[in-house]
């Protein structure tokens, strides 16, 4: 079974990410405390927005031959909610199986080599593989089902693993946090990084399910995800 999957993000009024020229002391509050009243199962993020909340030292890798099977892990673990990263290459390295109170599990490729699946387990991370060379998102969320009994996820960004979601048509929510702020920076990251330029691809349609004012002059838009538009205008 696919978890239901709620795409949640913080933007500017043209659809920036990265707060670092927004001004404000603690922008983390205007993602967590909306993201929280959301309820799901696990949160899920791109490689490069776990390195905030992984190890931040270098772990030594076994050398040597190691017999590891590339097959999914499922570690011991108490928790009842989880930190899900993608991480096709495994470059995000632990200290320990929690992000706050949620239980991690890797998202991998069968490229990462043993001696990283040796690091993992020694650290009691779960892990699955999401495909040999490539990711397979679809076979992911069903992984992250049958094997943990995750039933509603919640990609928490950045803008290149909510891009890939968006692609894959598996976003059936969104949820838009958007700051009253214009940030102007040409090519910065946005809340979709899907393809560059205008190919033969078309937008994604939303329908708009409620709007609230929130930290007084933030709106909390929660949109329902419709198919991908047909035609230019259609
Ligand atoms: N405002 C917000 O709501 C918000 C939320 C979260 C993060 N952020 C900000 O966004 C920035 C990071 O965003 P980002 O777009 O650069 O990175 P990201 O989406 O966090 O991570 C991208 C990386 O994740 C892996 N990945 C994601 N989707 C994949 C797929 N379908 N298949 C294979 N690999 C996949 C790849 O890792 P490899 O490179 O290892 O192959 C890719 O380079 C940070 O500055 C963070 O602070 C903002």
């Amino acid at each position: 079974m696919k978890p239901y999957v709620i795409c949640h993000s913080l933007g500017s009024v043209d659809g920036k990410i990265k707060q670092d020229i927004w001004g404000y002391s603690d922008h983390h509050k205007y993602f967590e405390e909306p993201a929280a009243k959301i309820k799901a199962d696990a949160w899920l993020v791109g490689r490069v927005t776990m390195q905030e909340f992984c190890s931040k030292k270098k772990h030594p890798l076994k050398k040597g031959r190691l017999n590891i099977p590339k097959t999914d892990y499922v570690a011991q673990y108490k928790t009842k909610t989880f930190a899900v990263v993608i991480d096709p290459s495994g470059k995000c390295q632990w200290d320990t199986n929690m992000v706050s109170t949620e239980h991690v599990i890797e998202v991998l490729t069968e490229k990462v080599p043993a001696a990283y699946l040796d690091h993992l387990r020694s650290k009691q991370v779960s892990y699955i593989f999401g495909g040999k060379t490539r990711i397979d998102l679809e076979l992911v969320l069903e992984k992250l089902n049958s094997l943990f009994g995750i039933k509603v996820v919640r990609i928490d960004g950045g803008g290149h693993v909510n891009g890939s979601f968006l692609k894959a048509g598996l976003i059936d929510e969104f949820s838009f946090v958007l700051a009253p702020i214009a940030d102007g920076t040409i090519g910065a990251l946005t809340v979709f990084e899907v393809e560059k330029g205008y190919g033969k691809r078309m937008a994604t349609r939303l329908q708009l399910q409620s709007v609230k004012k929130i930290f007084d002059d933030f709106l909390w838009i929660r949109y329902k995800v419709l198919r991908s538009a047909t035609s230019p205008k259609g």
